[in-house]
């Protein structure tokens, strides 16, 4: 039976925390808006998969202008962002489950949803995360943490914390693809960062950690675009 297998690439924000006059992953990296890299890692990863972008409805048309402009011809399909990010997640998930519908002949194996705002992910961490899934509901990348860490209690005090007890998550995370459509079923929460999150509330929680990657950075603040073009210039 034929496969085809997702990514969905979240790019429906507003970029609020990096600033400016454009969501950030239009902004330039390396000559063209940052979006358009990410798009391509992932394609380059696992040529063979779909790829749907979230945008905000009324980025569609510029995306659209921007991807003529730069001659960027990669094949993707648009789903409508929401007022968050699990939102725009669950758009693009059921319009996967409409695909599925559609197709009686097709099987989707995993879904990976990526943050569009993270372009240094490479090839080798999603062929790991691949490979993770196989006992697992889903596979996330984890890093060790670096910084001191304390908990802040409800007066604002604050205490020191192991920090070796904690892991910092980054994306693409993938998961068996029927039990994240079902996972987002779930009436969504404001507690919901990510993905991993909403698979544990619905009870699928043999989430399988990997090595994240430092380099894999989330594009956030002014000046994380020049850092990840010097970490693009350094990874494969
Ligand atoms: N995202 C989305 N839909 C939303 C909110 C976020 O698709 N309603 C996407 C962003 O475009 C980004 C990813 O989720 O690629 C991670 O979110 P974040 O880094 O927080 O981006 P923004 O929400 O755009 O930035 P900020 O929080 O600073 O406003
Ligand atoms: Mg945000």
């Amino acid at each position: 039976m034929r496969e085809t297998n997702y990514h969905i690439i979240v790019a429906a924000g507003s970029g609020s925390r990096y600033g400016g006059n454009l969501p950030k992953q239009f902004c330039d990296l390396n000559g063209r808006p940052l979006l358009m890299t990410t798009i391509e890692r992932l394609h380059d990863a696992t040529p063979d998969a779909e790829i749907i972008v979230v945008l905000s409805a009324d980025m569609v048309e510029m995306w659209g202008e921007m991807c003529r402009e730069h001659a960027f011809t990669l094949s993707h399909l648009i789903a409508t962002g929401g007022p968050t990010r699990a939102h725009s997640v669950k758009n693009a998930v059921t319009l996967i489950e409409q695909r599925l519908a559609a197709d009686s002949c097709g099987r989707c194996r995993w879904i990976s949803v990526h943050d569009a705002a993270r372009p240094v992910v490479t090839r080798p961490m999603v062929e790991a995360l691949i490979s993770s899934l196989k006992e697992a509901d889903g596979a996330i990348p984890a890093c060790r943490v670096t910084d001191s860490i304390r908990l802040i209690g409800p007066d604002g005090s604050s205490h020191a914390v192991d920090r070796s007890m904690y892991r910092a998550v980054q994306t693409p995370q993938i998961f068996h693809a029927a039990k994240l459509i079902a996972a987002y079923r779930q009436p969504l929460q404001p507690e919901f960062t990510d993905d991993a999150s909403v698979m544990e509330a619905a009870g699928y929680d043999a989430l399988c950690l990997v090595d994240g990657d430092p380099h894999n950075i989330k594009v956030t603040n002014p000046g994380d675009m020049a850092i990840a073009s010097l970490y693009l210039a350094e990874t494969i």
